[in-house]
């Protein structure tokens, strides 16, 4: 406990004071510059806002700027504890804006109790603002605050405490009633609690359909009932219900759901047992829950059960929902976050968590798998996925409901929000355009792995390709059933079919009775499932292939070597990664084939490499890299690079190449336009060709590992047809990767166009 203790300070304290920094998005480097960023040239968009104040949604940051706004009267669980002491809770706050959907955010504390002084500030500052996140303002001072900005305010006022939690908790509820074979408009619900969060869920579960007589809602007196002589709140006074029952206990016999918004020990294993067939337990205090998870669990195995904690099933996170709905309601310059935006959340939500997680999620978790049912009702908080189901369904209810400033195209924006997702999103969402264009027939060997089945099912759902497992039916079949996937629509092909398998060992005896095999010891490398995939291939059983995924690489590399081969031309194939940063888009080779390349190897690689960018619409800038500049050190193994470079520009003297020169040389801007202006490249490279296959595969790795980039590939070029061979522990996300770029490669083919595979 000492530890976090101390780590929370150090976290909050190092390198530099609290947590978020601005960061300028234009230069500032020259005179003209300035002149833009500030006087005079910012005058010319101050005087287009006067003129229409619409325009600042255009020319600043309004447009995706949330202000995350408290007064500190209810910071987390740790109640009134001041504007400014609630402070790190903002800032934490507006981390996560930015990290899950890129939306800037600004904290402001505002130090007043008194709600009417807040209102009054808060809607003096909604011109600087695209958004207001309300955050952590006591009950039931917060009902009215919002209702009165909301009211008064042209930019969304969100009350995260109040929403988020009815948002992401609807969507478990929706997901929990149909594994239950409930429906919402017949089940009986208990709150237990009263505050801002639990009214509002109670709200939200009424707009999803629950009915207004079934929902008892408890606070610590007990049931709220019409009779009760206190002096309620109209928040609390709108759940009075006219009944006899005055306890949590007999407010839980035969309820179906019991939500705990409230303190550890609010619900107890006895009201569980009163509680009807499978019923649903969100017990959603935090840290500690109203009743502990394994408390619930022994007491009704039969529970479907959530709790606000990460270490068990089913978290209800906020993070699932503020980020994007935010993003939406943004990117329409929506007015207002209005019940029909809020239902349309928790739905999308509801609907993703029925699809196939990534692995990259899984790995993420530690979990062996996650797969729709009573354990996971909702997604996981880090599911780069949210973004793309959330931000879109809030935009599209946006503008049916009347709130959007603008109208959006929503497949093209869900495109624009890949982009913000990094640009290897980008990269492939261009590649995935094409391949839907005309999927083609992409033969997944190893087909029996539950990796390939959801690879297929991935491809097959978004119309990338048309896949054909090779594995044994019966295997195939049982895996699907076990991981829940449906195989309708996935060729599976036995490589035992006898057929095939004498169609495939004379394809192979034909490729390779020069070099000595024979019909049997054809027969015999049939039983290696990547022969027989690359002889299928071969045969143009399949337009394009993925391999690799039980084998070493060099394993499942050599039969495509051997039966597809290397384009005649020059005869070698390369591994090229395309590496992107979150800005920029690099192409590393060789980083999977050639060990040790000699001058021309070298040359073809770097020519392949420039052609696959090409095909990426890459205008390639191509740094041959050694460890010296420029002639710096003279030694035979910066030689044989400067070498290649000559080959280069005698064949292809087209392209934009140099070196031999550092990868540090290579990425900088002022060293190229400075240090060595003579260089052919003058800006920073984005094709990299690396001098063995040591310094590919280590700088590609180290890139990825350590500079937060995303790997695709490797992508293998210079083949006869388009084949691909998957690394050691590659994810779902890679075969569908490499398979569509498969299909493109395919295609180019078919069309006779420029394709790296071609050249
Ligand atoms: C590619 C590799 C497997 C070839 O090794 P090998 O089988 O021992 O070498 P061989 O010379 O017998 O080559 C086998 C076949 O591949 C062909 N080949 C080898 N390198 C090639 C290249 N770069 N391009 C095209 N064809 C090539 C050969 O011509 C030969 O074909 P043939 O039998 O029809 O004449 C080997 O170079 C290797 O292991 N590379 C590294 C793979 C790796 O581990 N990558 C890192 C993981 S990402």
């Amino acid at each position: 406990m000492a530890t976090q203790y101390n780590d929370a300070l150090d976290y909050h304290s190092r390198p530099t004071t609290g947590k978020i920094e601005i960061v300028s998005s234009k230069p500032c480097e020259t005179q003209r510059d300035l002149s833009f960023a500030y006087t005079p040239g910012v005058a010319v968009p101050c005087l287009r806002i006067a003129a229409d104040p619409e325009e600042a949604y255009r020319y600043t940051t309004k447009s995706n700027l949330v202000a995350v706004i408290t007064n500190g009267t209810a910071v987390l669980g740790l109640g009134n504890i001041g504007a400014l002491a609630g402070k790190p809770v903002m800032e934490g706050k507006a981390v996560l804006f930015k990290r899950f959907a890129d939306v800037n955010a600004i904290d402001l504390e505002v130090s007043t109790e008194d709600p009417e002084e807040f209102i009054r500030t808060v809607r003096l500052l909604e011109a600087s603002f695209g958004g207001i996140n309300l955050e952590d303002i006591r009950a039931p001072d917060c009902f009215e605050i919002e209702r009165r900005l909301s009211d008064d305010c042209s930019i969304p006022v969100f009350h995260d405490d109040q929403h988020g939690t009815a948002i992401i908790s609807g969507a478990a509820l929706i997901n929990a009633l149909d594994l239950c074979g409930k429906q919402i408009e017949g089940i009986r619900i208990v709150f237990l609690g009263a505050g801002a969060a639990a009214i509002a869920t109670a709200r939200f579960y009424r707009l999803l359909g629950a009915r207004q007589e079934n929902i008892v809602v408890c606070d610590r007196a007990g049931v709220i009932h019409a009779d009760r002589g206190d002096d309620l709140h109209p928040a609390k006074r709108e759940f009075a219900l006219k009944t006899d029952i005055r306890t949590p206990e007999e407010a839980c016999a035969d309820a179906d759901v019991v939500v705990g918004l409230s303190a550890p020990g609010a619900i107890t294993a006895s009201m569980l047992e009163r509680m009807a067939n499978r019923p649903i337990v969100f017990a959603l205090a935090n840290p500690d829950p109203e009743i502990t998870y394994d408390e619930a669990r022994a007491t009704r195995p039969d529970a479907i059960i959530a709790t606000g904690r990460s270490d068990f099933p089913n978290q209800v996170n906020n993070v699932l929902g503020f980020p994007f709905i935010f993003r939406g309601a943004l990117d329409v310059r929506a007015r207002s976050i209005n019940e029909a935006m809020k239902v349309a959340a928790a739905q999308a939500l509801a609907r993703l968590a029925r699809e196939d997680v990534p692995d990259s999620v899984i790995s993420a978790y530690g979990v062996p798998s996650l797969r729709f049912g009573p354990d996971y009702l909702i997604p996981k908080p880090f599911d780069p996925r949210a973004l793309l189901w959330i931000a879109p369904a809030i935009a599209s209810a946006a503008m049916e409901s009347g709130v959007a400033r603008i109208q959006l195209d929503l497949d093209r924006y869900r495109e624009e929000l890949e982009a913000r997702m990094g640009k290897g999103r980008e990269m492939m969402r261009v590649v995935m355009n094409k391949a839907r264009r005309a999927p083609r027939r992409v033969l997944l060997v190893n087909g029996e792995h539950e990796k390939m089945i959801r690879a297929a099912h991935q491809l097959r759902d978004e119309g990338l390709a048309l896949p054909i497992l090779l594995a044994d039916p019966a295997a195939v079949a049982a895996k699907a059933r076990e991981i829940q996937i449906n195989c309708e629509g996935i060729t599976v092909v036995d490589p035992a079919e006898p057929d095939l398998r004498r169609r495939c060992a004379e394809r192979l005896l034909e490729r390779r009775w020069r070099k000595g095999i024979t019909r049997t010891e054809a027969d015999e490398l049939l039983a290696i499932p990547s022969y027989m995939g690359a002889a299928m291939l071969d045969l143009g059983e399949a337009d394009t292939l993925v391999t690799g995924l039980r084998s070493n690489y060099a394993d499942a590399l050599r039969p495509m070597l051997q039966i597809i081969r290397a384009l005649p031309d020059c005869s070698i194939a390369a591994g090229v990664f395309l590496i992107a940063t979150r800005r920029d888009v690099l192409f590393f080779a060789d980083a999977s084939v050639n060990i040790d390349p000699e001058p021309d190897t070298l040359a073809n690689i770097a020519i392949r490499t420039a052609t696959l960018a090409q095909d990426f619409d890459v205008e390639p800038r191509i740094a041959m890299i050694s460890f010296s500049d420029f002639g710096s050190v003279r030694h035979p193994r910066s030689e044989k690079v400067r070498q290649a470079v000559d080959l280069v520009r005698t064949r292809r003297p087209d392209l934009t190449i140099d070196g031999e020169m550092s990868a540090s040389t290579a990425l900088s801007e002022p060293a190229l336009s400075n240090r060595y202006p003579n260089n052919q490249l003058r800006h920073r490279a984005n094709v990299l060709i690396f001098p063995s296959l040591e310094a590919g595969t280590v700088a590609s790795h180290i890139v990825q590992r350590l500079g937060d980039a995303t790997l695709i590939g490797p992508i293998l070029v210079g083949m006869r047809k388009a084949v691909h061979v998957l690394m050691r522990g590659a994810e779902v996300q890679d075969i569908v990767n490499l398979a569509a770029i498969g299909v493109v490669q395919a295609l180019q083919r078919e069309e006779g166009g420029r394709s790296a595979v071609n050249r």
